[in-house]
């Protein structure tokens, strides 16, 4: 049978306290919603239905923008899940396998999903459920003498005894369709909530002969977030779980509870994390990486044995092998440097490209330039990129050398083995192999009285620069 997934999301998340909807909350930086809804592409359903209430327009709105093909369910008043499921029938398939997904449910595993499915597939409910210490206010799974599931039982509607059980209903289960049709028809608001309950169809399952089976989860995978301090712990979790993943595959990390990973990384072996050290987007380190201290990379990949130094940022750049960046350095989307670069503290470079051996040690800006191999960029060199409303691109050969303090005013060429001269403000094509100075000369004058604060207009004058020399 073909499987259809409804997601329910339309709660309002009360206790978030917040303007955004409880389901865009980001774990790892992306949205919770967008966690589940990647588990279940992962099982090839026909239909992603999602149903939405609370900020339907913003959810949708943001979803849609990197997950097309969602089918969206609006679900006016939230009258219970078995009504949000009631309502997203209307629209998806019925004589499919429903698997019920929650919007807040974000560490649910594809494995587990498929487990569900696969009992649905058979002809059984399959119910997602977990063993917990302190089940809280979670649904309780009833079971009979022989450990049969004979119902679940909302904790509000529960009695002494039901709330002892430690068994809780994670709220996911698969369903197959034609049975879910009937039951959803015979759901009625008798209960402490006055809701509509989608777990009431357990005990109808039960009822019409139709087995239910748990499907065991760890606690930790179906932990749903209600506030803040549970979105805190199932971020706590997930990046345990990166972490864990990328140890596994070769990389040491001075403490992973210090590394947070925001998106997909991988890694060549023997590449080292130290503290504090984020990871966002598409990140791709080759082997024997080493990231320092505080450093931040964003989509990027770094080749084989590059270390970036602490406390350095990283964005949108191809690194290749045997680099170093920082401490303190910023590179900037569109950087592209070849094997060997250097760049030190306090540079900062955006859509350049500097090619094999050249350096940048300290204090540089290059902007919209390229450079060839075995340049040497100094100290407080910049490119003037920018006039206030275009940017200009700065090219260079090999082995050209920017004195510190110089200012490449763009459009500028240098040619091979040009050399800039300290303190020049260069605005002209420098010829291969050419000395360029362009900089006020120094003038010296003897015995010049030093300003003393009593004699008036002691200090230095244009005339005193006129002077010569000599
Ligand atoms: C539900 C289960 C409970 C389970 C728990 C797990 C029911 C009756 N109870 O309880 O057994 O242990 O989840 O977390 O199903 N939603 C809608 N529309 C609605 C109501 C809810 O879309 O009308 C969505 C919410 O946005 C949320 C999910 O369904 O994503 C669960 O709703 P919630 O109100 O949190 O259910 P619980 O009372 O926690
Ligand atoms: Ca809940």
């Amino acid at each position: 049978m073909d499987l259809d997934v409804v997601i329910l999301a339309a709660g309002k998340g009360t206790r978030m306290r917040s303007k955004l909807p409880k389901v865009l909350h980001p774990m790892a930086g992306k949205p919770m919603l967008l966690h589940v809804l990647d588990a279940a592409q992962a099982l090839r359903a026909r239909t992603l239905g999602v149903v939405v209430g609370h900020g339907a327009d913003i959810v949708r709105d943001r979803v849609d923008a990197v997950c097309p093909g969602v089918t969206w369910v609006h679900q006016a008043e939230q009258l219970g899940t078995g009504h949000a499921v009631q309502e997203a029938m209307k629209v998806v398939p019925q004589d499919g396998v429903v698997l019920v997904l929650y919007g807040d449910v974000p560490l649910v595993s594809t494995d587990t999903l498929n487990s569900a499915v696969a009992q649905a597939q058979a002809g059984n409910v399959g119910l997602v459920t977990a063993e917990m210490a302190d089940p809280a206010q979670l649904g309780r799974i009833v079971r009979d003498a022989e450990g049969a599931i004979l119902a679940i039982v909302e904790f509000k509607d529960a009695d002494a005894a039901q709330r002892q059980i430690n068994e809780i209903n994670s709220g996911i289960m698969a369903i197959p369709g034609p049975h879910l049709m009937g039951w959803l028809d015979r759901l009625n608001t008798d209960n402490a909530q006055g809701e509509l309950y989608l777990t009431d169809i357990i005990a109808m399952a039960v009822n019409d002969a139709v087995s239910v089976v748990a499907v065991h989860a760890t606690p930790a995978e179906v932990t749903g977030v209600n506030d803040r301090v549970q979105l805190a712990e199932v971020e706590r979790i997930y990046q345990q779980q990166q972490a864990a993943a990328l140890m596994r595959a070769g990389v040491t990390m001075a403490d992973p509870s210090r590394v947070d990973i925001r998106g997909q990384v991988t890694a060549g072996e023997d590449c080292f994390l130290d503290i504090n050290v984020v990871l966002e987007g598409e990140v791709s380190l080759g082997h024997g990486v080493r990231i320092g201290a505080g450093a931040v990379i964003s989509n990027a990949s770094l080749g084989d044995n590059t270390e970036v130094h602490p406390h350095t940022v990283v964005e949108g750049a191809t690194v290749a092998a045997n680099c170093a960046l920082g401490p303190f350095a910023r590179i900037r989307p569109n950087t592209v440097l070849e094997d060997g670069v250097k760049i030190g503290n306090f540079v900062e470079t955006k859509k350049s490209h500097l090619g094999p051996g050249t350096k940048a040690s300290h204090l540089a800006y290059l902007g919209d330039a390229t450079f060839g191999k075995d340049c040497n960029i100094g100290a407080g060199a910049i490119t003037a990129n920018y006039d206030g409303v275009n940017k200009f691109p700065t090219n260079a050969g090999d082995n050209v050398f920017v004195g510190t303090n110089v200012t490449m005013v763009a459009p500028l060429n240098l040619k091979d083995a040009a050399f800039l001269a300290a303190g020049s403000t260069v605005t002209k094509v420098v010829e291969a192999g050419s000395l360029a100075v362009a900089r006020g000369r120094q003038k010296n004058k003897a015995n010049w009285p030093r300003p003393d604060g009593k004699t008036p207009a002691n200090g230095v004058a244009d005339k005193d620069l006129d002077q010569d020399n000599d």
